[in-house]
């Protein structure tokens, strides 16, 4: 291996890349799981931790990292190379110093070395209930109270000024440099493998800002990681949840308290990519805010962000305006475990957040409609599991509810920007678009039960790209073919009627299929265009933007409905 890939595999974990794709269990010398290369249903792959690589008894295929990116998604090497790499948090293209890697390192010991002989340091740690093992276990450290302690140390173990600079670590002003950190407790942030990325640090006496954090650098991307994970990822797997702070302080107390489940977000808003993070260890998330975040505006979007990115969201409230290091110091593990049995599925915990809101006629409208625009943005089945809930807080009646949803979901923001821009897409399909097979995959929906009970509400939504005959779709799944009829006819509503015409001339014309095998093949057909369209909307993504687990998944997808 050459320098860079050398150090993007010292940078990343394989088992955590492979986790992504395939559900890992323990075993003696790292991880074994079924195959994502061949069908199988007792696991033979293994993942060797030390090793870093990946044998399959069954298939044989073996490998690094690098060559599982490629296989398993489809793609060249230096595609896998700058997809790790951005994984890794190195820039390709202005070859990074690995010797940004060491400055941290050594920060980290600099750090380190002064918390035990500054005495109002470790007081002050002492006083907020930590010990010296704790210091130890969360690698706490005390940046001096003086200008340049941290830049002349560094200085002397030969970095340059340009290193210092790029660190983060130092700032730069007319007189030159100075320590970013200075008279404060530091709290090392890692990234999932549990090296050091950046630091934090809090003020113990004086004025200035609470907490300072070291700024975004090659190494350190604050969308992409979460404080404590590298901690946290083993007991987030074994206990199937996480739970997410806000503080340094919280995260501690709540391993400490033996919730070691537990992650910060750092007080910064969330992103998709921590979701993703947490998901591939457990798809539960307890979200656990100081009570008078909670319920903000921006945490709320947060949590529908952590939703919309495959997590089950759960919000915690704690009683008394506490954040959770307050709660813990003052109530027992048990309390805690009450508040996290009694958290409220994200939507339940909206409608509380927004209920006095909803109640007053003065607020009512805006109060609805940042309720439904925060519900499009998650899946229309995740909300309508609280149907009954939201007609009561909303006093709209069921029928309706389901309709604004459903119609809602459509109008995702991607969606309303695209037909902003363009006048002939409000009008439904792009000219020139065959829709004949969703014309027949409704023809064949309104003949026959069987087809209706093989079909979710999702699926139209997904498969059926034109409007006017999604809504059809939806119509047939949610009511009796007949009555429909007879509605269709009371209102004269011919377009509908011509819709399914269409679609049975299509299925006439598929001789020899019974229809049984219309069904199948026509269903294969759009799930086939609704793949290579998710596909192309993908790929047409920078490379380190694309969502790794969902690429795999339709390249997976692709093959399952190939002809
Ligand atoms: N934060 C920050 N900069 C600030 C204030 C807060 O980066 N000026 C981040 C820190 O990560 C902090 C988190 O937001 O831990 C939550 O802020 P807050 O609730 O104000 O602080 P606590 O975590 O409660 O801090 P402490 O318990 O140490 O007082
Ligand atoms: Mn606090």
């Amino acid at each position: 291996m050459n320098q860079i890939t050398q150090l993007i595999s010292s940078a990343l974990n394989i088992e955590d890349i492979i986790s992504e794709f395939v559900h890992l269990k323990p075993v003696s010398r790292g991880f074994v799981g079924l195959c994502p290369f061949h069908d199988e249903d007792t696991p033979s792959f293994h993942v060797y931790s030390d090793t870093q690589t990946y044998y399959c008894f069954g298939c044989k295929k073996a490998g690094n990292i690098f060559t599982f990116i490629m296989e398993s998604m489809n793609l060249s090497f230096s595609e896998a190379l700058h997809i790790l790499a951005d994984r890794a948090g190195i820039k390709l293209q202005n070859s990074p110093s690995p010797r940004s890697n060491d400055i941290l390192k050594l920060s980290h010991a600099f750090f380190s070395s002064h918390i035990f002989n500054v005495n109002v340091a470790l007081a002050y740690l002492h006083k907020r209930g930590l010990n010296d093992s704790d210091i130890k276990a969360f690698e706490l450290g005390y940046a001096p109270d003086s200008w340049d302690s941290l830049t002349l140390y560094l200085r002397k173990k030969g970095f340059n000024d340009s290193e210092i600079s790029s660190s983060g670590l130092v700032m730069q002003s007319q007189r030159g440099f100075y320590d970013r950190f200075r008279g404060r407790i530091i709290f090392p942030i890692h990234d999932i493998s549990g090296r050091t990325i950046a630091f934090g640090g809090r003020i113990i006496v004086g004025e200035a800002p609470k907490y300072i954090n070291s700024p975004e650098t090659t190494l350190y991307q604050k969308r992409n990681n979460l404080y404590l994970m590298d901690l946290a990822k083993e007991a987030i797997r074994a206990k199937k949840r996480s739970i997410l702070c806000e503080g340094y302080m919280d995260a501690i107390r709540l391993h400490k308290s033996g919730f070691k489940e537990s992650v910060a977000s750092l007080g910064t808003s969330l992103t998709p990519q921590q979701a993703k993070l947490l998901s591939r260890y457990a798809d539960r998330c307890y979200i656990c805010y100081d009570s008078d975040t909670a319920g903000k505006g921006a945490a709320i979007r947060g949590m529908y962000i952590l939703q919309a990115s495959g997590l089950d969201v759960y919000v915690m409230s704690i009683p008394e305006g506490k954040d959770p290091d307050e709660y813990l110091l003052t109530h027992e593990p048990e309390e805690f475990s009450e508040l996290i049995r009694t958290a409220k599925p994200l939507v339940l915990a909206h409608l509380d957040f927004l209920r006095s809101r909803l109640s007053d006629p003065l607020t009512h409208k805006t109060a609805l409609k940042e309720l439904f625009e925060s519900f499009s943005t998650i899946s229309p089945s995740e909300v309508l599991e609280y149907k009954s809930e939201i007609s009561e807080a909303t006093r709209i009646i069921p029928s309706e509810l389901e309709h604004k949803i459903i119609i809602g979901a459509r109008l995702k923001p991607e969606e309303t920007t695209e037909s902003l821009t363009d006048e002939r897409s409000k009008k439904g399909s792009p000219e020139g678009r065959d829709d004949s097979l969703e014309c027949a995959l409704c023809t064949m929906l309104m003949r026959d039960e069987i087809y209706r009970l093989n079909i979710t509400s999702e699926d139209i939504m997904t498969l059926i790209e034109t409007p006017e005959i999604r809504e059809i779709g939806l119509s047939i799944l949610n009511s009796e073919p007949s009555l429909l009829e007879l509605q269709w006819t009371e209102t004269c509503d011919t377009e509908k009627f011509g819709i399914l015409e269409r679609g049975k001339t299509l299925c006439s014309q598929m001789r020899g299929l019974d229809d049984r095998e219309k069904f199948k093949s026509i269903y294969s057909s759009l799930k086939r265009t609704q793949i290579e369209r998710d596909l192309s909307r993908l790929n047409g993504l920078p490379i380190g933007e694309r969502d790794m687990r969902t690429l795999m998944e339709l390249y997976r997808e692709r093959e399952r409905y190939q002809k």
